[in-house]
């Protein structure tokens, strides 16, 4: 089928790039020059495993382009896809301006019928305004073309992104229009192997769900982080909670992992964005909003753990920092805990010497140069001349590192483990001490 896909980003560039791969015609358009120059010559602007040989075989095998010449997009596609950002606005409710431009784009330039899908992360209503603005741009033009718009929302993480798109658990469809539902089922059939994953719906509870997906899997997080406080408080172990109630299916293992609190572009910005829209509706989502204020305290907890350790005075102190992206396999720092934590060490003036595999140079772009952070190559070389070590981000390479060697490196034989990959016991008998996210028996 042929198919045209507003913005490039996460969402825009993996849905062309895995649409393309299962053998369907793909036009990707950004406005940003740049990019799409970059991405014609094989340059991927973001780090996703796995992506940049699928963008490359695709675009070499002629289904896969890249454009910013919106108008000839628009004629391409049967099905033309929105999925730019829609980042928060003041008050924390999505912004839909760029939602909203595209749409009066395709309105300007549609010739034939179409159907409009939405893919990204929009407030219950909006294919609504997407609807209108197509049409005032119709109107205006003097021209009556039918088209329809849908919501087929985006489930895919950002790390995993390639997999969960070409593997989906489940593909959801908003629309009422039985044509527009058959052109999203024979388009999305490629990926709907061994059982039925396409559950089909209205638009409005579409986008709801988007919304209550994210917002669940935030609320557990929060839970085992309020839980994890608890353990620390009366000298529990969360660790062996965790274990303790994942085995029930009704719980389950996933993300029940206590840490440095949520980050990201999607769940600080969609459990604030549900909240505001119940608010908007005259409801208020006092458990959302108590999702986030547990999230906003918990990614100041490294530093209130570190301030206890150092009875309240690190200044002058050195921080070795693992980890700055918001969870590993990306490059992405946005809401990322990391930054909470390095603001408040250099507020009470510390010292940062900071390692990620794949963020420095977001970090770099981020905080720019300052006396008080040096980005380090490795691991190691961020824990010299440090005084103590800081966890943040769980990358793979730093599950079993040579505590030896950190007690060697570190002038105040500390860690502080902010996403619990160690065990207290395994840290103390290299002489370390060791200071984890729930982990009361330890402190
Ligand atoms: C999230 C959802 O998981 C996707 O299903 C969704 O499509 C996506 O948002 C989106 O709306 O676009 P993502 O933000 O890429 O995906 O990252 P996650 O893997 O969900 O992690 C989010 C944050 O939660 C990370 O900071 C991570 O460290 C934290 N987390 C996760 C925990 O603290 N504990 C856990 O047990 C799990």
């Amino acid at each position: 089928m042929r198919v045209t896909i507003f913005g490039t980003g996460y969402v825009g560039l993996v849905t062309g790039t895995c649409l393309a791969d299962v053998g369907h015609d793909v036009v990707c358009v950004d406005i940003d020059q740049a990019k799409v120059e970059g991405l014609n010559r094989g340059v991927i602007p973001i780090y996703e495993p796995g992506l940049e040989p699928m963008v490359k075989a695709n675009h070499a095998a002629g289904r896969l382009h890249f454009t910013t010449d919106a108008a000839s997009a628009i004629g391409h596609g049967d099905l033309i896809f929105i999925a730019v950002g829609t980042p928060p606005d003041e008050d924390g409710s999505a912004d839909l301006k760029y939602v909203l431009a595209v749409a009066a784009t395709v309105g300007r330039h549609i010739e034939r019928p179409v159907v409009v899908v939405n893919k990204s992360t929009v407030p219950v209503g909006t294919a609504d305004k997407v609807q209108a603005t197509i049409a005032a741009e119709l109107r205006a033009r003097g021209l009556e073309i039918a088209f329809d718009v849908a919501s087929n929302p985006e489930f895919l993480k950002e790390g995993d992104a390639v997999n969960d798109c070409m593997r989906p658990d489940r593909i959801v469809v908003g629309s009422s229009n039985p044509a527009a539902v058959e052109k999203l089922k024979r388009l999305y059939a490629p990926f709907n192997r061994n059982h039925e994953r396409i559950v089909v719906m209205d638009v409005r509870s579409a986008e709801l769900t988007k919304y209550a997906a994210n917002a669940m899997l935030a609320t557990k997080i929060s839970f085992m982080n309020e839980i994890a406080n608890i353990a620390e408080k009366v000298g529990a172990d969360v660790e062996m909670v965790r274990q303790g109630i994942g085995s029930d299916p009704r719980i389950g293992w996933h993300f029940i992992y206590p840490g440095a609190g949520y980050g990201g572009s999607c769940f600080p910005k969609d459990v604030q964005a549900l909240a505001r829209t119940a608010q908007q509706h005259g409801y208020g989502a006092r458990l959302l909003d108590a999702v986030e204020a547990v999230n906003d305290s918990q990614k100041g907890h490294l530093f209130e753990l570190i301030q206890r350790h150092y009875g309240g005075d690190v200044k002058g102190k050195t921080f070795a920092v693992w980890g700055l992206a918001f969870k590993p396999n990306t490059d992405d720092m946005r809401e990322a805990s990391s930054r909470t934590l390095l603001a408040q060490l250099w507020a009470a003036g510390a010292r940062v010497r900071a390692y990620d595999p794949e963020a420095n140079e977001e970090a770099e772009r981020i905080f720019g140069e300052r006396e008080d952070l040096v980005l380090c190559d490795s691991a190691r070389a961020a824990l010299a001349d440090a005084d103590a070590l800081v966890v943040v981000t769980e990358w793979k390479q730093f599950r079993s590192p040579d505590f030896v060697r950190i007690r060697q490196a570190l002038a105040d034989a500390v860690i502080f483990d902010g996403r619990n990959l160690y065990h207290p016991d395994e840290v103390e008998a290299a002489d370390l001490a060791y200071y984890g996210i729930g982990r009361g028996r330890s402190i």
